[in-house]
C-alpha cells in the first residue's frame, strides 16, 4: 500500500510540518510501539509526544527500526512544567534526545504556560533552536495573554501554539490572533479525547458526506487552518484519521460545527493561569 502522505504547512521559519500526526499520550509499552509502527506503515510521519508521556524511548526505537531516513520524520516533544527554568530545561532536552536516540527534534514546546519560570524557558528554547538541536520551537496551551508576554521579549518569536481545539471548544480569538502572528495554531485533543465523537450535532454532517464522525471533526480542525495530531490505538481509526483530503465541508456545515462551542476542555484550562 502507498502511504497516503499528508500535505504540510510551512511554519514562520521556512521549515514544513505534516498537517496531520499521531498523538502518542497514553500510547506506550509493547501495545505503544505496535501502534506507532502501524502509524508509520500507513504514512504517518508526524509523532507528538512529551516527556511526561514517558514514551519517548520507544518512540525513538519504532524510528530507528523503520527502515526510513530521519529526514522522513517530524519529531515534536515537551519540556514538562517541573523541569522548567533555562539550565533545567536545557537537560530536560537533552535526556528527551537521548530517549528517542536523535540528534535534533524537528520542534520542542514549552508543555505549558508555568508562571515564573515562561522566559527563562524560552531563552533555553532559543538557545536550543540556534544551536541547532531543533528545528523548530514553539508553546503549548499558550492563551493570548501568554502569547503577548511571551513576544514582549522573545528574540525568536514561537512557530507552533499548540492547544486544545475541537467544535467543543471553539477558539476563533486565539486562531486568529495567531495567523496575524504567523504562529501556526496545532489541535491537541481533536477528537475531544474521546468524550464527543458521536454527539448528535456531529453524526448528522458525517451521515451526509457519508464519513465517520472522528473524519468530520477533524477535518473541521483542518479547515480552520489548522494541524491536527488525533490519537488512535486501532488499525481502522489510525487510517480514517489520515484519510481526511478527499472531501470538503461546505461553508454551512463548518459554522454549524463552530456553533457546537460550550467551552469543553477536557483536560486542563490555560486561562486560569496568569
Ligand atoms: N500539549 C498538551 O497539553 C496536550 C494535552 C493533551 C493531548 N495532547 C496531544 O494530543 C494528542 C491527542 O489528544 P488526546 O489523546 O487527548 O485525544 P483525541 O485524539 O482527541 O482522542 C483520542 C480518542 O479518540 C479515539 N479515536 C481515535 N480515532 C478514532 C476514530 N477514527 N473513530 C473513533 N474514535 C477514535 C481513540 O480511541 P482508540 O485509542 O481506541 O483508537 C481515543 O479514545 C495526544 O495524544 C497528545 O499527543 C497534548
Amino acid at each position: 500500500m502507498i502511504p497516503p502522505l499528508t500535505p504540510t504547512f510551512t511554519l514562520n521559519n521556512g521549515i514544513s510540518m505534516p498537517r496531520v500526526g499521531l498523538g502518542t499520550y497514553m500510547l506506550s509499552g509493547t501495545l505503544g510501539k505496535l501502534t506507532m509502527k502501524q502509524a508509520i506503515k500507513l504514512g504517518y510521519r508526524l509523532f507528538d509526544t512529551a516527556t511526561l508521556y514517558g514514551n519517548e524511548q520507544e518512540l525513538g526505537q519504532c524510528l530507528a527500526e523503520s527502515g526510513l531516513s530521519r529526514q522522513e520524520f517530524f519529531i515534536t516533544t515537551k519540556v514538562w512544567n517541573s523541569d522548567q527554568g533555562y539550565a533545567s530545561t536545557l537537560r530536560a532536552f537533552e535526556i528527551s534526545l537521548k530517549q528517542l536516540n536523535l540528534e535534533y527534534v524537528d520542534l520542542y514546546l514549552i508543555h505549558w504556560p508555568v508562571p515564573g519560570k515562561r522566559k527563562d524557558t524560552w531563552r533555553a528554547l532559543e538557545k536550543l533552536y540556534s544551536d541547532e538541536k531543533c528545528r523548530a520551537i514553539g508553546v503549548s496551551n499558550y492563551y493570548i495573554p501568554h502569547i503577548e508576554e511571551l513576544l514582549s521579549y522573545a528574540f525568536i518569536p514561537p512557530m507552533v501554539n499548540q492547544v486544545e481545539f475541537s467544535p467543543f471548544l471553539f477558539l476563533p480569538e486565539l486562531l486568529t490572533y495567531c495567523k496575524n502572528h504567523d504562529i501556526l495554531l496545532q489541535c491537541y485533543s481533536p477528537l475531544t479525547h474521546g468524550n464527543r465523537i458521536y454527539d448528535s450535532g456531529i453524526q448528522s454532517v458525517a451521515q451526509s458526506y457519508q464519513k465517520t464522525e472522528a473524519q468530520v471533526l477533524l477535518k473541521w480542525s483542518l479547515q480552520h487552518n489548522t494541524s491536527v495530531i488525533p490519537k488512535a490505538s486501532s488499525k481502522k481509526h489510525l487510517e480514517e484519521n489520515i484519510t481526511l483530503f478527499d472531501f470538503e465541508l461546505s461553508s454551512s456545515d463548518m459554522l454549524r460545527l463552530d456553533q457546537l462551542h460550550e467551552n469543553l476542555h477536557t483536560d486542563w484550562d490555560p486561562s486560569t493561569v496568569l
